[in-house]
C-alpha cells in the first residue's frame, strides 16, 4: 500500500499556539490555544507569550495527532512558522519542530507566516473536520486561481500581496505605520473596550451612525497604507470633545453624549474598511486581476466582509473570503504553505533560525 503524506504543522508566531495536520491534501485537525493571559495587559506581552506557548505546545500537538488520527511515526514532514513574528515565540514552535524532526528523521519545513495568511485560501477541510467545527458548516470553501490580489489584514500587517503561484508572491503595497489590526485594537483602547479591541469595534459599530464621526482620510502614494494617522484623528476627537463637556473620562463623555461609543466605532471602522478597499481596488484595476481575496485576523470584520461582496459586484471580481476559523492565526494555513512545499521537496536546514521582521 503506498505510504501517505503525513505534515504536522506547528505556528506559533504571536499568542497562538497551533498545531495542524493534512494527511493527503486534506486538512484532518487544527487546534488552536489562545492565550488569555495578555487580557489584562491590553495588548500581547512577549515574554508572557512565549511562557505560554511552552506550556501549550505539548498538549496542542498531541491533541492535533489524535484528532488526525495519525501516530508520530506516520508523520511525513514537520512545518513550522519561521517568521515574522515575536522571536521568543517564534523560537519555541521551531525548536520543538526541530526537536520532533530530528528525532524521527524527517524534513523539516519552514513556512513564511504571511504565505501561509495568503494560502489559507487553498485549506481543503476533511468531512470529519468539517462536522466538529461550526464556523466550517456553512463556509463556501472555494480556491482562488493565480494571479490574484490577497489584501493581508491582521494585527500585525496590512499588505496587498500579488499571488502569482502558491511560493510567488510580491507585496505591491503595504503600511507606512500601524497596521489596520493595530489601529482598531488602539482606538478600542482609548474608548476603554477589552483587547482584543477589534471584535468590539465590530460589535459596538452594529449599533452606530458610521457617517457622525467624519475622520480624514490618509493620503499616500501608490498601494502603500498608513494609519497612525487616522488613530490620532480618533484621540483628538474625543480629546476635543471631552474638553467641550467639561468632563475628564471617556465613561463621563458616554453619559454625556448618547450613542458615543457605538457611533465612534461605527466611524472608525467605515474609515478603515474604505481606506483598504479603495487602494485594493486601484491596485485590482491597474493590474487588471479579478480574483480578489483577503485574509488575516481583520478579514473577521463583518463590514469588511461586506465591502468584499459589494465590489466584487460592482466592478465584476470574483471574490474569496475565508471561514472565519482560518483567518486568525491558525496552524491550518502553516500546514497548506508546507504541504505544498513538500511536494516540491523544498526543505529547510535543521540550523535555519527564526525572524521577526515583515517579509514575504
Ligand atoms: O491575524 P491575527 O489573528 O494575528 C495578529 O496579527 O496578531 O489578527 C489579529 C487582529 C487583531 O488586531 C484583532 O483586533 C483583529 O485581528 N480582529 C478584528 C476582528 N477580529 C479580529 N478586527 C476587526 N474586526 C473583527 N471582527
Amino acid at each position: 500500500m503506498e505510504k501517505k503524506t503525513v505534515i504536522l504543522a506547528i505556528e506559533s508566531s504571536c499568542d497562538d499556539t497551533s498545531a495542524a495536520v493534512i494527511v493527503d491534501g486534506i486538512l484532518r485537525s487544527n487546534v488552536i490555544a489562545s492565550q488569555k493571559v495578555h487580557e489584562e495587559f491590553g495588548g500581547v506581552v512577549p515574554e508572557l507569550a512565549s511562557r505560554a506557548h511552552q506550556q501549550n505546545i505539548l498538549p496542542v500537538v498531541d491533541t492535533a495527532l489524535k484528532r488526525a488520527g495519525v501516530e508520530k511515526t506516520d508523520l511525513s514532514a514537520i512545518a513550522f512558522t519561521r517568521g515574522p513574528g515575536l522571536l521568543g515565540s517564534l523560537l519555541v514552535g521551531t525548536s520543538f519542530a526541530k526537536g520532533l524532526a530530528l528525532a524521527l528523521g524527517i524534513p523539516l519545513i519552514d513556512v513564511n507566516h504571511l504565505q501561509g495568511h495568503v494560502l489559507a485560501h487553498f485549506v481543503e477541510p476533511g468531512e470529519e473536520l468539517i462536522a466538529a467545527t461550526p464556523s466550517l458548516q456553512n463556509a463556501e470553501i472555494k480556491h482562488p486561481s493565480f494571479p490574484f490580489l490577497c489584501l493581508l489584514v491582521s494585527g500585525g500587517n496590512s499588505q496587498i500581496v500579488l499571488v502569482k503561484a502558491y511560493s510567488d508572491m510580491e507585496i505591491i503595497g503595504q503600511t507606512i505605520d500601524d497596521a489596520a489590526g493595530e489601529a482598531f485594537d488602539k482606538c478600542a483602547k482609548v474608548l476603554g473596550l477589552p483587547y482584543p479591541g477589534g471584535p468590539w469595534i465590530d460589535k459596538l459599530a452594529k449599533e452606530g451612525d458610521a457617517t457622525k464621526y467624519p475622520f480624514a482620510k490618509p493620503n499616500i502614494a501608490g498601494y502603500d497604507y498608513s494609519f497612525s494617522g487616522l488613530k490620532t484623528s480618533f484621540l483628538y476627537t474625543l480629546r476635543d470633545m471631552m474638553k467641550a463637556q467639561g468632563v475628564e473620562t471617556i465613561d463621563e463623555l458616554a453619559e454625556r453624549i448618547p450613542n458615543l461609543k457605538e457611533d465612534m466605532c461605527a466611524s472608525i471602522q467605515a474609515t478603515v474598511v474604505d481606506v483598504l478597499m479603495r487602494k485594493l481596488k486601484k491596485a485590482a484595476q491597474d493590474l487588471k486581476v479579478t480574483q480578489v481575496a483577503v485574509a488575516g485576523g481583520v478579514s473577521a470584520n463583518s463590514a469588511l466582509r461586506q465591502a468584499f461582496i459589494d465590489y466584487g459586484k460592482r466592478y465584476h471580481w470574483e471574490v474569496f473570503i475565508p471561514p472565519f476559523s482560518f483567518t486568525t492565526d491558525n496552524a491550518a494555513m502553516v500546514c497548506q504553505a508546507g504541504y505544498f512545499k513538500y511536494l516540491d521537496k523544498d526543505f529547510c536546514a535543521i540550523d535555519e533560525v527564526p525572524f521577526a521582521k515583515t517579509t514575504i
